[in-house]
């Protein structure tokens, strides 16, 4: 732990000149490179024979790369995440009274998009260490109705994906087979889990490239990725209107200006993910041993992305913790997330009765602290001594 003269030092030296928030606006870093690859796209459409038009090479381009870089067969680009867990929703044709089950300690997007789906959301618990969903309490959960497990990969971790694939293979659905995992991975974009990166488990993984993560495609964006076929010919069609497949479809095109960006972006993830990975290996330290806060767990095999720096605090001190660290220190830490049924009324009403004590024990306690590959040291010092000041106090 930082010591209280260190600590005494550092704050004295006065506030941080970024205002650090929990989440950043801009999760990675852009440079002249970026915008080299924005306009050479740029000046490549203004031909009237060519334009912005789905027949580039940039969004197949990009999506060869990511599937590479993920090591999955398929990767299909899209505006955002939210319509390729759309997608995924809507492959598995969900009848009413169809579950799936996610966890409660989660963003709102993924429940919504079973919502959307016509699927009843089952709320799982998630493990208090790693805040993901935890195994032993979907075991718990699974009925003959269930149709899908849907990990979300929550702050940058990835979820324990063995044991979820097993458990779905151990507890078949008696018409559909094998229960499929569906991973949200919106927030771990560069995370890897027993060697592999995140993006060829299970059936399918999707992630964001908005503006907050860990890469992005100038503000939106997004990608599934998958080694089944079916899947993959499935997506491709519902991206476009249903043209290429015969389905039901709509528009959620990536422009060929985000995709160029976009393998600019990915060449430069490792960096990212390793500044943040730093920023956190010199946190754990500042931060190791203070009383009454436990910090982020990465388990063995698990490379974490930090997209978050995920705490958590004894429940009667998290909101004057907050309070006082934006007031007094000029630091905004972030809770992600409370359980999506307190956070929406429409997942409330969605799901009558359901009710996660630890759950909601954990959305009391959680808390994020700034986290960014651009933070300097000096401003993670900072941010470490402000923190271990208002836990002290
Ligand atoms: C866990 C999670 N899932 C899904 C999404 C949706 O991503 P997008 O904004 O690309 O639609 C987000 C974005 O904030 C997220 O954090």
């Amino acid at each position: 732990m930082i010591s209280k003269e260190r600590r005494r030092s550092i704050l004295a030296q006065g506030k941080t000149a970024i205002q650090w928030e929990g989440e950043p606006m801009l999760g990675g870093m852009y440079g002249e490179e970026e915008v080299e690859a924005a306009t050479a796209a740029i000046r490549d459409s203004m031909l009237v024979s060519r334009g912005f038009g789905g027949n580039s090479t940039e969004i197949p381009e990009f999506e060869t790369a990511f599937a590479e870089y993920v090591g999955a067969k398929h990767a299909i680009a899209l505006n955002s995440a939210g319509p390729g867990l759309d997608m995924a929703m809507r492959y598995l044709d969900l009848q009413p009274g169809d579950e799936v089950i996610v966890p409660a300690v989660n963003f709102v997007a993924s429940p919504l998009a079973v919502a959307g789906a016509g699927g009843q959301i089952i709320w799982g618990e998630v493990d208090p260490q790693t805040l993901q969903l935890d195994p032993k309490d979907v075991e718990k959960r699974l009925s003959p109705r269930t149709r899908a497990i849907f990990p979300v990969h929550m702050n940058g971790l990835a979820a324990p994906l063995d044991e979820l694939v097993a458990l779905g293979e151990a507890h078949p659905h008696p018409k559909h087979g094998p229960i499929p995992v569906i991973g949200d991975a919106a927030r771990a974009c560069g995370a890897s889990y027993k060697g592999k990166p995140l993006g060829g488990h299970g059936l399918l993984t999707v992630f964001s490239f908005h503006t907050m993560k860990n890469m992005c495609t100038l503000g939106e964006g997004g990608m599934i990725t998958t080694n089944s076929d079916d899947v993959a010919t499935y997506c491709r069609s519902v991206r476009f209107f249903g043209m290429s497949g015969g389905t039901w479809g709509t528009s959620n095109v990536m422009t060929k200006v985000q995709a160029a960006v976009g393998r600019v972006q990915l060449a430069k993830l490792d960096s990212f993910i390793a500044a943040r990975r730093h920023i956190a290996a010199l946190r754990n330290e500042l931060l190791a041993d203070v009383p009454n806060l436990v910090l982020p767990c990465e388990p063995p095999e698990y490379t974490h992305s930090y997209y978050l720096y995920t705490c958590l605090t004894p429940e009667d001190r998290r909101d004057a913790l907050l309070k006082r660290m934006d007031e007094e220190f000029g630091v905004r830490c972030l809770v992600a997330n409370r359980p999506g049924y307190e956070t929406h009324p429409y997942l409330r009403a969605a799901t009558p009765g359901q009710q996660l004590p630890l759950s909601d024990e954990l959305g009391r306690r959680i808390f994020c602290v700034p986290i960014h590959p651009a933070m300097s040291e000096k401003d993670n010092e900072y941010i470490c001594a402000a923190l271990v000041e208002c836990m002290e106090s």
